[in-house]
């Protein structure tokens, strides 16, 4: 498509190609990309014939090769073992087809720490991996070093956020649980449902108090699965409490909705001990503005 695209328009375009490695980096399922059974990108052989079609298009300069391994990565070995299988490839790629890689995109993926109990290395420690695995593996194959990208999302912002709810009821369920509802949930955070990530929660206007009563902290939504932090220990919540979940600077606000109808929240910058809106509250009239009368 991209070939007939390119043709149409009288150019030669600059691409790489989407390779699956085939390397599990142990994350939840639905952020794993780089696996053989994904929808994402070429896994040999299917990778070779690809390389072959866009080195043989007028249109197309195949510079190198791409691939994400998936998000939420806590640990280094993916990153050796992608570098790795990509390079080899690569080099059977130049045995075989006259293949240069001249740029090699590993994706992103580096993990954040969350929760207290799930510390992640830190990401200088990721990069020296990738770095000297690059150069060994690229003098084991014989090729010369490609332009390495990375492309982090969750790293650079995700610990910049952190998203407020205003707690309203609570119930009790003698000897299972004990529920607090918040005025936000899945809209504006789809990732506990989605894939059940796990948050740390702290009740922002009683930070003093010691956390000793465990909740749940469920969403608004109309769905059992809106819980947004299952049993964390918080100091007594009332209504009007505010409950803050840290690292909410990723893929909360971006992949919110307006489920069931709902507003998406305002966006406040904090620098300094000043506070700017960047992004105000919506209202009925936002959703509404694409009906016809
Ligand atoms: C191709 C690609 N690169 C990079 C990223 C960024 O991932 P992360 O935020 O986990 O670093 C993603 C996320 O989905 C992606 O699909």
């Amino acid at each position: 498509m991209l070939d007939a695209i390119a043709a149409g328009m009288g150019q030669k375009q600059d691409i790489l190609l989407r390779i699956s490695p085939g390397v599990d980096p142990h994350t939840h399922h639905y952020i794993a990309t780089g696996i053989v059974d994904s929808k994402f990108g070429f896994a040999p052989p299917e990778a070779d014939k690809a390389i072959a079609r866009a080195m043989a298009s007028k249109h197309l300069n195949l510079l190198g090769l791409h691939y994400h391994l998936g998000s939420q990565i806590s640990e280094t070995e993916p990153y050796r073992t992608g570098v790795e299988v990509v390079l080899k490839f690569a080099a059977e790629m130049k045995r075989k087809h006259g293949f240069e890689l001249k740029e090699m995109n590993i994706g992103g993926g580096y993990a954040v720490q969350y929760t207290l109990d799930n510390p992640v290395p830190p990401i200088a420690e990721f990069t020296k991996v990738i770095a000297s695995q690059l150069a060994a593996k690229c003098r084991e194959f014989g090729l010369g070093l490609p332009r390495l990208v990375t492309e982090p999302g969750r790293a650079i912002v995700g610990q910049a956020g952190v998203a407020f709810y205003r707690a309203g009821a609570s119930k009790e369920i003698p000897g299972i649980r004990r529920y607090v509802s918040v005025d936000g949930g899945m809209g504006d955070n789809i990732r506990p449902a989605l894939y059940q990530a796990a948050y740390e929660a702290v009740v922002a206007n009683n930070m003093a108090v010691k956390a000793d009563t465990k909740v749940t902290i469920a969403g608004k939504f109309c769905e059992s699965g809106d819980i947004l932090v299952k049993d964390i220990n918080l100091p007594p919540v009332s209504a009007g409490d505010i409950i803050a979940l840290p690292v909410s600077g990723a893929y909360c606000v971006p992949m919110s909705s307006n489920y069931n109808a709902s507003f998406k929240p305002a966006i406040v910058m904090v620098k300094d001990g000043q506070a700017r809106l960047v992004r105000r509250r919506e209202t009925l009239d936002d959703l509404v503005r694409c009906d016809s009368d």
